[in-house]
């Protein structure tokens, strides 16, 4: 496995490989990797000829009381994984490399609308650091495909959006959300909890799995319902940060007519962020 610090290097691979014909995938992460992004690099492996991974806590996506100086940071780990999983090259660029002007200079990429509702309500600008970054990476790797989790869905869709409303040249596939056996969603910021609050995480993802049953039980008052939810999720522990059902193709607010669904919640346990997503037709 290659790795890769500068674009000029990374672009000499890209050259090569495009001589060769080869077909390009491509998934970025933050690091601290776990099966989910496994996942993710399984998925690329199974449909590209060579597969690259990006490793770079993005400064520009992350607010001002957020936790960049906290993000776990594992790449010893998170490289010999790469490797065993059979990744071509592992891209790791340093702050300066990515915003050489620095990040007050930084031309960025706004998606509108959907970048403001939801996580981008309670995290202002973080979508528009997410787009930005993941708009440098595609002119960087300029991959055939690349990947991206479901759990992170509202990222996904505004990743979508950036892609058709810029006319990327790319395939972008989403990958189902890897759980553990309890049921709660692979993060990295599962690891800042406690072991009580491990204990409690799990109720994230059977709330919201009860709250899919009773959509599909023919509660379609998803107002009534929200509320209803939003109080056992606080009950189990939680502060709900939201919880919504939306319509899964757009984000737009469902209501009885929408049959593609998806509830989406974001909740703190202690100081930790989680977010969880379920989606599906009625
Ligand atoms: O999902 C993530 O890990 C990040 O938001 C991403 C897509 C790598 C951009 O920094």
């Amino acid at each position: 496995m290659k790795s890769l610090t500068t674009v000029n290097d990374l672009r000499a691979l890209r050259r090569e490989w495009s001589k060769q014909g080869k077909v390009v995938g491509f998934v970025p992460t933050m690091g601290n990797l776990h099966d989910g992004h496994l996942q993710l690099v399984h998925a690329a492996k199974a449909k590209c000829d060579e597969v690259v991974v990006s490793i770079f806590v993005n400064p520009l996506q992350f607010g001002k009381n957020e936790d960049l100086d906290n993000y776990p940071r594992t790449l010893d780990a998170d490289k010999a994984k790469l490797e065993a999983a059979g990744v071509a090259a592992v891209f790791l660029p340093s702050v300066a490399e990515m915003y050489p002007r620095g990040l007050e200079q930084q031309t960025f990429v706004q998606v509108p609308g959907i970048s403001d509702i939801l996580c981008g309500a309670s995290r202002p600008g973080h979508f528009r650091g997410v787009a930005t970054i993941v708009c440098k990476l595609f002119n960087m790797v300029a991959p055939d495909i690349a990947f991206f989790g479901e759990k992170d869905f509202q990222q996904l869709q505004v990743i979508r959006l950036m892609a058709k409303d810029l006319s990327m040249n790319l395939e972008i596939i989403g990958v189902p959300t890897e759980r553990e056996a309890s049921g709660l969603a692979m993060s990295s910021r599962n690891g800042y909890l406690t072991d009580a609050e491990r204990e409690l995480a799990p109720q994230l993802y059977k709330l919201i799995s009860e709250m899919k049953a009773s959509v599909l039980a023919g509660n379609n008052d998803y107002a009534a319902l929200t509320e209803a939810f939003v109080g056992k999720i606080n009950h189990a522990g939680f502060k709900t940060d939201y919880l919504a059902v939306k319509n899964a193709t757009d984000l737009s607010d469902a209501d009885a007519e929408t049959e593609s669904l998806v509830i989406l919640v974001a909740a703190y346990l202690g100081t930790t962020r989680l977010i969880d997503n379920l989606y599906f037709s009625v």
